[in-house]
């Protein structure tokens, strides 16, 4: 696999910190004034951490919103609707570690003509090593970059995004990516073993392809005037479960750092609450936010070149992928 800007959690966890003291011009321009009335505002990996409290802002701040999780969705929705009681919040099942999930989630939505006016691409895992899915695929590369790369042309090719009313795609990513290596094709899509500097390595590596990913669909959603907002935002250090599956004396430390100096997932949200609602979006895409700063990502994202080959290759693993399901299924495997 290909190198991130990071290999030592640790520091990863203190470069973050130290975000925090930069200056953040932008934050005083999202007032309690801007809602999102009348849109309807999707985010996956909605049960915990920064998802959780982006539904709940939203929810807040009236939008009809579909939080989507792999696991305890009646929990997420007791929760918001308990804090948020005048909110319109209802859940979906999505595991993006699962195509099936993916095309079920879809069919739904398609199902029920919901038009998506703001999709907040937020899930995404942390794993101390490899693991391999049962569609061969490494976990944190599939649910990280993939299953978005699947999730966001399925929603279009099901006509259920809300074209008429210019609507955002926001992806939670990672300043980590500034660095990461050039896109490693003999690599992409196989799997192989690491260990955890490896890891937090291709986490950082794993956004900046999801990066190049979140550019090259503006430029084609986008050819002329900006009919699709797709922008990008790093939220800063939050104290979330993304640590979660770290080993234990690192989590131990890592939960430390996390209690103690990142911000609160509520705190957090409220630069990609910004890229969603605001006015000042209006017309603009292909931008970055580090949590309320107008920023440049690594050079190599804005590469039309390196997003075209991006295209090309994520489009053809997917279909080598349906073509392995159909493959089981017509084998009586599935
Ligand atoms: N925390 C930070 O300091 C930080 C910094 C920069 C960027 N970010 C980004 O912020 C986003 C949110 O992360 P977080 O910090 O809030 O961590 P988190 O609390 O662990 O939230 C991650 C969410 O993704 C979900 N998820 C993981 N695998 C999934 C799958 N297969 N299918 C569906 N959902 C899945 C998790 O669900 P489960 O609970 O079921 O695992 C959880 O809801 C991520 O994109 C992360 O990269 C975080």
């Amino acid at each position: 696999m290909s190198k991130g800007r990071f290999d030592n959690p640790l520091i990863a966890a203190l470069s973050g910190f130290f975000d925090l003291f930069r200056a953040q011009p932008l934050a005083a321009r999202l007032t309690s004034e801007d809602s999102f009335s009348g849109r309807t505002v999707i985010v996956t990996g909605a049960n915990s951490g920064l998802g959780y409290a982006l539904a709940q802002e939203a929810a807040s701040r009236e939008a009809k919103v579909i939080a989507c999780g792999r696991r305890q969705l009646e929990q997420t929705l007791t929760s918001i609707s308990e804090k948020v009681p005048q909110g319109d919040v209802s859940t979906m099942l999505l595991d993006l570690s699962d195509l099936a999930s993916i095309h079920e989630f879809v069919d739904n939505l398609k199902a029920n003509s919901v038009k998506v006016d703001v999709l907040y691409l937020n899930a995404a895992t942390t794993l101390p090593e490899a693991r391999q899915l049962p569609n061969g695929q490494d976990e944190m590369f599939f649910v990280n970059y993939l299953a978005n790369f699947i999730l966001v042309n399925l929603l279009i090719e099901a006509g259920c995004l809300a074209d008429d009313r210019q609507p955002r795609i926001v992806f939670i990513s990672s300043d980590s990516h500034q660095g990461a290596s050039e896109i490693d094709y003999d690599e992409f899509g196989r799997f192989f073993s690491y260990g955890v500097s490896k890891a937090i390595n291709n986490y950082s590596y794993f956004k900046l392809v999801l990066n190049t990913f979140a550019i090259e669909l503006s430029r084609r959603l986008n050819p002329g005037t900006v009919v699709t907002q797709v922008n990008v935002i790093c939220p800063g250090p939050v104290n979330t479960n993304i640590i979660k599956e770290a080993p234990f004396l690192l989590r131990i430390m890592l939960r430390a750092i996390f209690t103690v100096v990142f911000k609160s997932p509520e705190k957090a949200a409220l630069p990609a609450i910004y890229l969603g609602v605001s006015q000042d979006f209006e017309n603009r895409s292909g931008e970055y936010l580090h949590m309320f700063r107008e920023k440049q990502m690594d050079e190599k994202v804005y590469r039309p070149d390196a997003g075209a080959k991006l295209w090309e290759e994520s489009m053809q693993l997917w279909q080598q992928l349906e073509a392995n399901v159909s493959r089981k299924i017509a084998s009586g495997k599935a």
